[in-house]
């Protein structure tokens, strides 16, 4: 790769490149990613080594300080996370004044966003001990928030936080455990769900960790980043897809017309529908996390006892699609939000609770990058530029009456 930009300055040019698909936007250390070879790295660290045998608290801290934590450095870190779950109790009011049926993803961002006013330190973004509590905050806050937004979205009380509970075991409590009664949480649940946050945890320069790095640029707190990337997440094309796919197999399911047929209504492109879970910008191979992700869902459905009929359509679309010259050409492979939403609808998630539990998997990635590109002393404002297609020069008419 050449670092060309300064080059390019001094004669003037300037390259378009609509979705920076091939642009570099910084140097980063976190997050290696070979698209044709199908593989991801953590800090160097394989994805495989990393979901057979880490947890995605040990993910995060290494994520964001660079090494695996010592276990006296393991346990501060979950320590100080135990210790910060608490939400305001004014800001749990703020729920009250949405709407029931809001979208969990819109009351998460707007939830996060609202979040910073507690914590004016956090408008010091030049101060490491400020930014790592804010970091902490972020972590321990986001997983009672985004169980409130579930809570709130089918009409239950919120429950406070178990802190005799691990992080993810609390989180599964939040969501399915009820006021008064007691939860016994499923060792099996748990450790599915972890292993699946360890595999959203951070994908370098996708659209929300870059959206966060931008927000960043400008010196805006940690929590407006955030808040910002949970946004671009948001939509079908990025986080929002494993809500799409599951959309997408219902849909089939309830039509009957057959996977052949939608495949058929793919490949001619009939009113821009796409295969969602399909297709990545960066992986012309097999997505390692999809590899990783179809392994989950084959042993969580069958240590729950779930039949699901999607799970079948899911296999037979991806069979249909993988032995079809349209896909082979323009080389698309399951991406990590094809098989998860089964998994999160085998584990009792709504739907829409789904691009949620992404966010929940992504923040330790967008806080190490957040920080990353705070920490750089060469880190500029990104501001991109256009090229202008549009009028040149004309004039206000001067016989112009009516507005
Ligand atoms: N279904 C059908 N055709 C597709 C799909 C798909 N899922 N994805 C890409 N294509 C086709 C395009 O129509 C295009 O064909 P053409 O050359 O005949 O016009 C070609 O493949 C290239 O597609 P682009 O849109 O240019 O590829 P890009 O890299 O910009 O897009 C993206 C990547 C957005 C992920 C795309 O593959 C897509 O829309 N997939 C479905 C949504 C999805 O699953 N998103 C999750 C991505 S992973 C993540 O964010 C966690």
């Amino acid at each position: 790769s050449l670092d060309v930009s300064s080059l390019m300055k001094q004669s003037g040019m300037t390259a378009l490149d609509q979705g920076f698909v091939n642009t570099a936007s910084t140097k980063s250390k976190i997050t290696f990613i070979d698209g044709a070879n199908g593989i991801l790295r953590y800090r160097g660290y394989p994805i495989e080594e990393l979901a057979a045998r880490s947890t995605f608290l040990e993910v995060a801290y290494l994520l964001i300080y660079g090494e695996l934590p010592t276990k006296l450095e393991y346990e501060n870190f979950a320590e100080r996370i135990r210790r910060h779950t608490l939400i305001h109790e004014d800001l749990k009011r703020f729920f009250n004044a949405l709407p029931t049926h809001a979208h969990p993803m819109s009351v998460l961002s707007s939830s996060v966003s609202a979040l910073s006013t507690y914590y004016e330190d956090s408008l010091d973004v030049h101060d490491p001990e400020a930014v790592e509590l804010n970091m902490i905050r972020l972590l321990a806050k986001i997983p009672v928030l985004a169980a409130y937004a579930h809570k709130k979205s089918i009409g239950q009380a919120f429950l406070y936080p178990d802190n005799s509970l691990e992080f993810v075991e609390n989180f599964l409590k939040l969501n399915f455990g009820v006021l008064a009664e007691p939860y016994e949480v499923s060792p099996v649940l748990a450790k599915a769900l972890d292993r699946l946050l360890i595999l959203h945890a951070d994908h370098e320069q996708n659209a929300s960790t870059s959206t966060v790095r931008l927000v960043g640029s400008t010196e805006a707190n940690i929590y407006a980043s955030v808040s910002a990337g949970i946004s671009a997440l948001y939509g079908p094309l990025h986080g929002g897809a494993n809500e799409a796919v599951l959309t997408m197999l219902k849909q089939i399911q309830e039509s009957g017309e057959g996977v052949e047929r939608f495949v058929q209504r793919v490949k001619n492109k009939e009113d821009g529908v796409r295969l969602m879970g399909f297709g990545h910008r960066v992986y012309k191979s097999y997505d390692p996390r999809a590899k990783l992700v179809k392994e989950s869902a084959d042993e969580v459905l069958s240590d729950l006892g779930v039949h699901d009929p999607m799970l079948e359509i899911a296999m037979e679309l991806e069979q249909v699609a993988l032995n079809d010259d349209y896909f082979k050409e323009r080389r698309l492979y399951p991406n990590v939000d094809f098989y998860t939403g089964i998994i999160y609808k085998a584990m009792g998630f709504p739907t829409r609770m789904f691009t949620v539990l992404f966010a929940i998997g992504r923040l330790p990635g967008w806080l190490a990058h957040w920080n990353e590109a705070n920490l750089d002393p060469k880190n500029k404002i990104g501001r991109p530029q256009q090229l202008y297609i549009g009028e040149t020069e004309r004039h206000y008419p001067e016989d112009r009456t009516y507005r």
